[in-house]
């Protein structure tokens, strides 16, 4: 069974569901006597709030009540632990005081019987402020503020200054990346409703556990008392793995009105109050020999942080990747992080390798352009055999398998080196690659599955499926261990009160949930053996050690056996069930990173100006993917976001008054199906045992990492222009 399932390609379990419209998104429940919340948003970006006048908002039609600093209850704050799974990004309560942070900022909620009439009301909402002069970019709020530097991140070996010196070839080239605004198709919500002092919350959320710990603790009752439902998610790309403002807002309005509260973050505040990748400036100086051998690397990261998060700051880690890839005795990766007046910034798909390799993978291309050494040798050159950071051997590293593999199928020794030098018609091609690489995480988890009377296996765990296939992949590990087809196996998650299971964040979903999974349904066949062993059960003479369960089956080794249904219905019992719970990856012995490797085709026409990213052909090594369609779909659509990161996002703030100014996607520009080149994907099947049973690394963020840069290589093999800020829009390569 097991070489069959794990690794097949299978459509998704829940897609009939989805296809339906039965699926439940969080804003699909209408509680009997639910109300609608909507905010009034702050239209300065730091200041205070000197006075609002609610007379008129609280005529309009449907008003039940209109909550501010004023009037307000209070509430308490997480202490914000990821180890203790209550983190938030914005510690700050809504409505706490009078401050005004960022723009877009909730100032008040109006709670009225419709979304219409709240939305109308809340328009009708007065608010005087006390404006002071924001600070809206990066370059302002080091000139302002200065940079506060975040030692933990950093990472120093050997003697890079030095090194530099005495390098052959040096670079020293400064990246830039922007804000970019996570656009998941499905936008924040909550419907809140109370039970006495039961809370159940309907939300938006890439982790059900954290959430609830969340609630609990803002509302000061015991977790069992809070559950967060989160059955399907319309995506959230690291947007949505830390509870917001709104959920809270909702949550504490619901309990002061009495009725279930639904409130849904409009798309414009989803630039604003629910996250985004804070801008970045990195500078990278590379040194190496005569040979291309890296002698020196550092990586000097600056990204902005918000001035309202007072724990915890958010440091987009750009040089986590840096400090291992290639091999360098003398290296140094620092993050600063300085304030600048926006929301706080959080995670966003591959939070510091996606920026981070953006500049890596460019500088390389830099120096392997000034080596006049093809850019895949001058890899090869630099591959490190063990993680120089850590001093530990990579569980499994093929990234020269990636690099092989990719090559070969794009056609890379077909690319004539000289700038320009492609051509088809009117068109310029360009040949661009990077590697890839992000790291593999795995953390503790609990899973219940339990064997049941009517033939079927159920599975649940609160960690949740957020549109990349969990449900799927539980199933297919379900299948696996008990032998029961995946159409007869039913699984639950994205419900805080099931057993303990992680985010869907840092691609770790995958390696910590299954083998929870598994443990859990051993202990169910076990549990199972027992049932038969009693004095009453379907082999009263067996020994526990002489049962033998296979694909779905119990036998006795003397020739009898049995289906497990059969074994539960002849004592009446409904299920077998098991419990379990299983531990992180140890972090001694092994380094556990994925590996890949992007080739991009650019063409760019200089009669019309015109740029498009024709073909991608990435090979990536995540171990084993468990499920050959919905792994090849996240690396696609990794890809995708990485071309967008390339070409297209970028929120813009007003330089005078730090409002975003494209906060609407009219006007922030995500790939479309027209800029969407042939993509192929190759999964390298190398699995990686030695990091879980399944040999799983995880899957959803690597694609991104390395693709920015890919495309901007190829856009200066084509064009001969180094584009260092992103994103590449056409006018960085127009002549004017
Ligand atoms: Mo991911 S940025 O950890 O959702």
């Amino acid at each position: 069974m097991s070489e069959k399932i794990i690794g097949a390609a299978k459509p998704r379990i829940d897609g009939p569901l989805k296809l339906t419209g039965r699926a439940k998104y969080s804003s699909d429940n209408n509680l009997d006597g639910m109300v609608h919340a909507y905010g009034v948003f702050s239209t300065i970006a730091r200041g205070e709030i000197t006075n609002i006048d609610t007379r008129v908002a609280k005529q309009s039609p449907g008003v039940i009540d209109i909550f501010h600093h004023n009037h307000f209850p209070a509430l308490y704050h997480t202490p914000s632990s990821m180890a203790q799974e209550n983190k938030v990004d914005e510690v700050r309560l809504p409505f706490e005081d009078n401050h005004v942070y960022y723009a877009g900022q909730f100032v008040a909620l109006v709670v009225a019987d419709t979304f219409e009439n709240a939305r109308a009301a809340a328009y009708k909402v007065k608010v005087d402020y006390q404006e002071s002069s924001a600070i809206a970019n990066l370059d302002q709020a080091v000139e302002r503020g200065g940079t506060q530097m975040h030692e933990k991140a950093n990472h120093t070996r050997g003697n890079p200054e030095q090194a530099y010196q005495d390098a052959a070839h040096t670079i020293d080239a400064t990246y830039v990346t922007p804000v970019e605004t996570h656009n998941p198709m499905e936008m924040h919500a909550t419907v809140a409703a109370w039970n006495g002092d039961r809370l159940t919350m309907y939300d938006t959320t890439q982790g059900v556990v954290n959430a609830r710990n969340v609630y609990a603790k803002v509302f000061g009752i015991a977790p069992d008392r809070v559950e967060v439902l989160t059955p399907f998610l319309g995506s959230g790309f690291g947007g949505k793995l830390w509870p917001w403002p709104h959920a809270i807002a909702a949550a504490a309005a619901a309990r002061e009105v009495g009725r279930p509260v639904q409130l849904v973050v409009p798309r414009q505040e989803m630039f604003t109050t629910t996250g985004h990748r804070p801008e970045t400036r990195q500078r990278l100086r590379l040194g190496t020999d005569e040979d291309g051998r890296l002698l020196s690397v550092r990586h000097e990261t600056i990204s902005t942080t918000s001035t309202v998060d007072q724990v915890g700051t958010y440091v987009e880690s750009c040089g986590k990747m840096t400090q291992g890839l290639y091999t360098c005795d003398n290296l140094s990766v620092t993050h600063a992080t300085t304030r600048a007046n926006r929301g706080t910034p959080t995670s966003m798909r591959a939070p510091g390798a996606a920026p981070g390799m953006f500049a890596l993978e460019s500088a390389m291309d830099e120096m392997a352009h000034q080596l006049g050494m093809d850019p895949l040798e001058f890899r090869r050159r630099n591959y490190a055999d063990s993680d120089e950071s850590k001093g530990l051997p990579w569980s499994s590293n093929h990234i020269r398998d990636a690099y092989d593999q990719a090559a070969d199928r794009f056609g890379w020794d077909q690319r004539n080196p000289k700038v320009g030098s492609m051509r088809d018609g009117n068109e310029i091609i360009g040949w661009g690659m990077a590697s890839c690489n992000w790291e593999a995480l795995r953390r503790a988890c609990d899973a219940r599955v339990s064997l049941r009377a009517d033939g079927t296996a159920f599975a649940s765990c609160a960690t949740q499926d957020i549109g990349t296939g969990t449900y799927t992949i539980v199933a297919q590990a379900v299948s696996d261990v008990t032998g029961v087809p995946l159409d007869k196996i039913e699984v639950e998650l994205g419900d805080s009160s099931y057993p303990s299971g992680p985010i869907s964040g840092g691609s770790w979903a995958t390696a910590t949930t299954l083998p929870a999974i598994a443990e859990a349904g051993r202990k169910a066949i076990e549990v199972l053996k027992t049932y038969a062993a009693m004095e009453s059960g379907s082999f009263p003479d067996a020994k526990l050690e002489d049962l033998r369960y296979e694909n779905g089956q119990l036998s006795n080794g003397a020739g009898r056996s049995m289906p497990f249904a059969e074994v539960l219905k002849a004592r009446q019992l409904a299920s077998a069930d098991g419990e379990a719970h299983t531990e992180g990856a140890p972090t001694d012995t092994y380094a556990f990173r994925s590996f890949g490797a992007h080739f991009v085709e650019v063409r760019w026409d200089p009669g019309i100006s015109n740029l498009r990213v024709t073909r991608v052909v990435s090979a990536i090594d995540v171990g084993r993917a468990i499920n050959e369609l919905t792994s090849r779909n996240q690396v696609e659509g990794a890809i995708v976001m990485g071309i967008g990161m390339a070409r297209f996002e970028q929120t813009e703030y007003d330089h005078r008054d730090a409002r975003p100014v494209n906060n609407n996607y009219a006007e922030y520009l995500v790939p479309v199906h027209a800029d969407q080149p042939e993509i192929d994907v190759i999964l390298l099947d190398y699995p990686d045992f030695k990091f879980n049973e399944f040999g799983a690394r995880g899957i959803g963020e690597i694609g991104i990492t390395g693709l920015p840069a890919a495309v901007a290589n190829a856009v200066h093999h084509a064009t001969g222009k180094r584009i260092r800020d992103l994103p590449i829009t056409m006018d960085k390569l127009m002549d004017i």
